[in-house]
């Protein structure tokens, strides 16, 4: 496949959508970009411009479904996007000495997660299709293959993700449109830095960005990454649950709450 030369990237004046963006930046590359701090968002399109990439930047929360369409539709017309990556999100879990999520929690993790997804990608797909070409990346989690107790809502929100982004796949394949799943393990980020425990195999978000970009070029179905914890994450989901959840309940892990 071609190297993308229009890219949207949500989620961009984070770790990894950041680092996204600034390894996509190449003279005769047009970026996207947005999040909601317009600090960073700001600073990344700087960094991008400055590699000879063309950027434009909306600050946008990607539960607004209106704005973002709206936001997608304008850049889609103007650049007709080869490359889509619906990467912003949070995550989230049992609070301050693992007590609980709240239902607010849990609603706020599946609107952001999941229905920010759908909301950048659901405006594109129209013209995707008409043009019978484009790829769509979603950014699951290795998180999605085996429920945490320490995260509940943050795991089902990257499995809903990965089941959306795989039917997706199967729906637009046909059609020309290339959609992929990519799963990351730790990355160290803002993100993680909300994640008290064991980050085994932590990469750095450029690392990441640089896997994320050369696997895509091939329009693999799922990149996971890395190799040995997407193995061992694969393994422990094969085993008995109880014994998994009995390993699993040994890991101290506290995840912070944050807006
Ligand atoms: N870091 C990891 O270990 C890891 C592992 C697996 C998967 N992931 C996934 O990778 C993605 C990026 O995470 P990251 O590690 O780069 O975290 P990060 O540094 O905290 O960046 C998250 C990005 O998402 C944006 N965002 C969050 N909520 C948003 C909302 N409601 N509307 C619009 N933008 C919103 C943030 O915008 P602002 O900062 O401007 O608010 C920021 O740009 C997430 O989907 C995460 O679940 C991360």
């Amino acid at each position: 496949m071609q190297d993308p030369r229009a890219i949207l990237i949500t989620g961009a004046s984070g770790g990894i959508g950041g680092a996204l963006a600034r390894v996509y930046a190449s003279p005769g590359v047009r970026l996207a970009l947005t999040g909601r701090s317009a600090d960073r968002l700001s600073a990344c399109a700087d960094d991008c411009r400055a590699s000879g990439a063309e950027v434009r930047t909306q600050v946008l929360d990607v539960v607004d479904t209106r704005a973002l369409a709206s936001w997608v539709e304008a850049v889609d017309r103007d650049w007709p996007l080869d490359l889509v990556i619906a990467n912003a999100g949070i995550t989230g879990g049992l609070g301050a000495g693992n007590r609980s999520e709240t239902l607010a929690d849990v609603h706020r993790m599946m609107s952001i997660n999941f229905g920010g997804v759908c909301n950048t990608l659901h405006p594109v797909i129209p013209s995707m299709r008409r043009r019978r070409r484009g790829q769509l990346a979603l950014m699951s989690s290795l998180a999605a293959l085996r429920g945490l107790p320490y995260s509940p809502a943050y795991c089902a929100s990257k499995a809903a993700l990965k089941a959306y982004g795989e039917a997706l796949r199967a729906w637009l394949h046909p059609e020309g449109i290339e959609v992929t799943v990519v799963l990351p393990g730790f990355v160290d980020t803002a993100l993680a830095g909300h994640v008290a425990g064991p980050k085994p195999l932590q990469m750095t978000a450029e690392r990441a960005a640089r896997i994320i970009r050369r696997r895509l070029r091939a329009g693999p179905a799922r990149i996971a990454f890395p190799v040995l914890l997407h193995a061992g994450i694969r393994l422990l989901a094969s085993l008995p649950a109880d014994m998994v959840d009995r390993v699993l309940g040994a890991v101290k892990v506290e995840i912070q709450h944050y807006e």
